[in-house]
């Protein structure tokens, strides 16, 4: 209890702590010290990026995927979900709706769907810049060769979110199928930052055989690779997938999950995550209150949003909808937050010239 105290203490002071202090934390953690690690990094994101919260329009256009990753509702061997690829046509026509919502960040998920190569992933990058020359464009469509992300930087892409999963890569192994590697995770995330993207990265917290030196193996990963953005959220099992009677993550470790980054990495982005908001209503709250400052609104056409179902009872409507942001701002603000519906970007972003 002292010795845990104690390592929040140094963390608080100075941004950092080594693997066994982090372990220390992890596993000591109880209400009191709890109380003060979520203020403390509330607190930070304050000091740095005020209470302002970045609102970001989330289009998911693709649910075909050509991994198997054995946690994930839209891998490849779930022959239950309905396949959809959306078009180029349809996917400007969402950022148009999403401008006229007021949103300058749009970010393009989808599964490693291969129908989408260089030539037509840049295609679209190219016609979302030309049309949104004022937006942020985020990509996150899973692991590519260098080659294709410096195309998609080249086409006016500004940053793109590619989670780490796990940082041990026995623990990954566990986690992916054969073939799958941490090692090439992180090459894509090396190759991204060299790049020039704005680079995010995140884990699943209380994901099966997860241990606390797993949890603080990550954030030794994150303090490490410094990205701009992370994506932390609890796992929660889909029924259609091989871990789909595995327990799901908890709210509260996955706040004080977000809470140690904060602390980490001061000027992170760091959304609070759809699963935590389907894990509990009160979930996107907890996480603000321990430092996220980000929020990421759907903006999915509806017909397809059931099909994006990474887990079980993934949220898509009511205040996870872009069209119900009014009630989700009503209900930021009532707790002291600002929604900004602006690009967002890292502070230490230097406005580029897009060469198209
Ligand atoms: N529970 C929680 N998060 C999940 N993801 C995928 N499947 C699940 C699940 N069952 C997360 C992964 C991935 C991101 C897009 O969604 O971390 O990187």
């Amino acid at each position: 209890m002292e010795e845990t105290r104690a390592v929040l203490e140094k963390l608080i002071k100075e941004n950092s702590l080594d693997f066994e202090e982090l372990l220390t934390l992890i596993t000591g953690l109880d209400d009191g010290v709890r109380f003060r690690l979520r203020a403390a990094a509330g607190g930070l994101r304050d000091k740095i990026y005020g209470r302002r919260v970045f609102m970001r329009g989330l289009i998911e256009f693709s649910n075909y995927c050509r991994n198997d990753c054995f946690y994930c509702g839209i891998r490849r061997g779930n022959d239950v979900v309905r396949r959809y690829r959306m078009t180029s046509r349809e996917i400007l026509e969402r950022c148009g709706t999403g401008y006229e919502m007021g949103f300058r960040s749009f970010v393009l998920q989808s599964g490693e769907d291969l129908w989408w190569n260089e030539e037509r992933a840049a295609a679209l990058v190219r016609a979302v810049r030309v049309r949104f020359p004022d937006c942020a464009i985020t990509l996150s469509m899973g692991e590519k060769s260098r080659a294709y992300y410096q195309k998609l930087y080249d086409a006016g892409a500004d940053r793109y979110l590619l989670r780490h999963e796990t940082a041990d890569p026995r623990h990954y192994g566990m986690l992916h199928p054969e073939g799958m590697t941490l090692e090439n995770r992180v090459r894509c995330l090396m190759d991204l930052r060299d790049i020039g993207f704005q680079v995010g990265a995140g884990f699943m917290v209380g994901s099966p055989f997860q241990t606390a030196e797993n949890l603080a193996r990550d954030l030794m990963f994150l303090k490490n690779l410094r990205p701009h953005m992370v994506g932390i959220g609890p796992f929660i099992p889909h029924s259609r997938t091989p871990f789909g009677k595995m327990s799901a993550g908890s709210l509260e470790k996955s706040a004080d999950m977000v809470a140690i980054t904060r602390l980490l990495l001061p000027e992170a982005l760091l959304p609070a995550t759809t699963a935590l908001g389907t894990l509990e209503a009160r979930g996107r709250e907890a996480a603000l209150d321990a430092g996220a400052n980000v929020v990421m609104p759907n903006l999915s056409p509806q017909e397809n949003r059931k099909d994006y179902s990474l887990y079980d009872n993934k949220i898509s409507t009511g205040e996870e909808a872009a069209e119900s942001r009014e009630r989700l701002e009503k209900r930021l603000k009532a707790i002291g937050y600002q929604p900004e519906y602006v690009r967002g970007d890292h502070v230490s972003y230097k406005q580029r010239a897009y060469s198209i």
